[in-house]
């Protein structure tokens, strides 16, 4: 999920760029650089490593070395091929420096091209897939192509979903793009032309915007903008109608930030499990910084967090256990620190917390490093107090989350956490390697699923409109549908303000069925598992003794379905894996309810998005 910027024309300018990239930064944030061809024929590269701060030192740049700027390419990276390094920074050149690619995605088969190409004496001087690219276009160039004819050959050659803009240094107006299965857009403004990875990068600087296609290639110059497919055919240029201001543009469009947040899941989760498995079918941690040896010696896990990440974390705790039979505890992040926990240099503690600011959170983790522990941190936010403290580190990739209802990245926490298991489950030989691979291989299918959840979205309005007027609700699931029935419940409490509470289905008779009357509304979280029987015999209890059902089941169950008053659907999964997408419907749920009642979804009374006091 990188940056993609570029820009041609009188008007253009450095500035412009290193603006565009400020935006995207939420893209990626390990690197950032700019290539810039100049009136006397050159091409000049800056970039740097560190996120924002890579970010400030461009903009210095820029401020001293705009002048002559012809046209120019951004970038804002966030790494798979290759560490963060100055090296691995694009903008990527060919072995003549005089041609430049920014690119966004992964090129499947960059080793078998590298190997090609290194075979034919090209020098790489990076780890990345990218630099693949910029060889190509090199051969075809040499070999007598313009550069559309050799962009429209090298991605016939690329496998994979990508974007990416060249810029020849000898016709150094010409920007040329192309994309497949990843975000592209031009936009023309007054003496200014753009390619850009998002709309945001160059609103307010571009005034028309059109779309590109997957495999159409598009030439971007002072003077116009032309579009075709890969086979040279020409393409009619489609505009896009954006009628955002900036803020609009932040919510994508959206009514809020909670809606385009729970409709990001798809990209939060791909991009939390982009680049995690290498060609030899391993997962790899790169940033995790803790050594398989280490980690072979862990004896027990304890699990940290508050509200929403705690019950990631719950989640994570049935995998861990199922997975690698390391007993795991979990704590709510401010019982941990006062109740003398048993710890030493063998014990793991894992904190997960998006922001990596919360306080509860960070005091629990300062105190499992005190008394020796090893310490992990899951975090949304990269140099997060969390990040920076703890032995090791996992990033969630699910871009900024503004909305104070924590939406994707919980499905993303989820997400790495689960990777986490299998990661552990690999280096102590726990899981048989081709268990490890095929779980991933139901996780990479997550995205496409919850997209598929996501197309339920007006049919779970309709049930939240008519549910204006409940005054209580009740959420029960059983092994991991217990962390999506808590989470289902705190979601609506956040956001409706009205009383919600999750059970484990089982625990219902020892209490809490006291409760239940017709003027209750039950969610069972009934999704084929091998408790589904047990789950399906608790909502029994509950629907003869008055209480209207909704169910989360899975597609085409018709026996479910015969139970629930409504029925939300989601598709089969891997019984571990379940919670990223059983959880969705919930938090459409509360979403459409909380707007129904006329309640601000993105910032909720009485709450903040990151909890700093104890
Ligand atoms: C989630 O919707 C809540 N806003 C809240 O429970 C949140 O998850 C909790 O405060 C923890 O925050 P953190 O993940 O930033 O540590």
């Amino acid at each position: 999920m990188c940056g993609i910027i570029a820009s041609t024309g009188e008007a253009a300018s450095l500035n412009d760029l290193v603006e565009g990239l400020a935006r995207l930064e939420y893209r990626g944030y390990d690197s950032a650089g700019v290539a810039v061809t100049r009136e006397d024929g050159t091409m000049d590269r800056i970039r740097a490593v560190d996120g924002t701060a890579s970010l400030k030192l461009l903009a210095e740049l820029a401020n001293d070395k705009s002048d002559g700027y012809i046209a120019g390419l951004g970038h804002t990276r966030w790494a798979t091929h290759g560490r963060v390094t100055t090296d691995n920074a694009h903008p990527h050149f060919d072995c003549t420096g005089g041609l430049g690619v920014v690119h966004n995605g992964i090129v499947e088969n960059f080793r078998e091209l590298k190997n090609e190409l290194e075979g034919s004496g090209h020098v790489f001087s990076s780890q990345t897939d990218t630099e693949v690219i910029a060889h190509l276009l090199e051969d075809y160039l040499k070999d007598g192509a313009i550069l559309k004819d050799a962009v429209a050959a090298s991605m016939s050659r690329l496998r994979g979903a990508m974007s990416f803009v060249a810029l020849d240094a000898n016709y150094p107006s010409v920007l040329v793009a192309t994309k497949r299965m990843a975000p592209l857009v031009v936009g023309s403004g007054s003496h200014v032309n753009f390619v850009a990875s998002d709309i945001p990068a160059i609103l307010g600087k571009a005034d028309t915007f059109y779309q590109v296609g997957d495999d159409q290639v598009v030439v971007v110059s002072p003077d116009g903008i032309s579009l075709s497919d890969l086979f040279g055919n020409p393409m009619e240029l489609a505009e896009i109608e954006v009628q955002w201001d900036l803020e609009a543009a932040a919510r994508g469009g959206f009514r809020d930030f909670m809606s385009k947040e729970i409709f990001e899941q798809p990209a939060a989760v791909r991009d939390t499990l982009l680049g995690r498995l290498n060609q030899e079918g391993e997962i790899v941690l790169d940033e995790m910084r803790l050594d398989p040896d280490e980690l072979r010696k862990i004896n027990k896990i304890f699990i940290v967090g508050c509200g929403t990440s705690y019950h990631a974390g719950m989640v994570a705790k049935y995998a861990i256990e199922h997975w690698t039979r390391i007993p795991v505890e979990l704590d709510i992040s401010s019982e941990f620190r006062y109740r003398d926990p048993v710890l030493d240099k063998e014990t793991l503690v894992i904190g997960v917390s998006q922001s990596g600011e919360t306080l509860d959170t960070m005091a629990a983790m300062s105190e499992a490093a005190k008394l020796g522990a090893k310490t992990l941190v899951v975090s949304n936010v990269m140099g997060s107090s969390m990040a920076r403290a703890a032995d090791a580190v996992l990033y969630t990739r699910a871009g900024p989350e503004i909305g104070v209802a924590a939406t994707k990245t919980h499905t993303a926490q989820i997400a790495a956490l689960l990777l986490m298991a299998l990661y552990l489950a690999q280096v102590r030989h726990s899981l048989d390697p081709h268990e490890v691979a095929r779980v991933f291989s139901d996780m990479v299918m997550l995205p496409e699923k919850i997209q598929k959840v996501l197309t339920s979205d007006a049919s779970i309005e309709e049930v939240a409109q008519a549910m204006v007027g409940v005054k209580r609700f009740y959420f029960i699931g059983r092994h991991v549908g217990y962390p999506v029935a808590l989470e289902g419940a705190l979601k609506l409490k956040e956001i409706s303000y009205l009383p919600a509470e999750g059970y484990p289905a089982g625990e219902l008779k020892h209490g809490p069925i006291a409760m239940i009357d017709a003027d209750a509304v039950v969610f069972g979280m009934a999704t084929r598992t091998r408790l589904w029987e047990k789950t399906i015999s608790n909502v029994e209890e509950v629907r003869v003794r008055g209480a209207q059902i909704i169910l989360v089941a899975n597609e085409g169950d018709s026996e479910s379905a015969a139970l629930g008053d409504a029925i939300f659907e989601v598709p089969e999964t891997h019984p571990l894996l379940a919670p990223v997408l059983d959880v969705i419907p919930l938090q459409l749920f509360a979403y459409h309810l909380a707007v129904s009642l006329g309640n601000d979804v993105d910032r909720p009374r009485n709450l903040a998005k990151t909890v700093t006091v104890e």
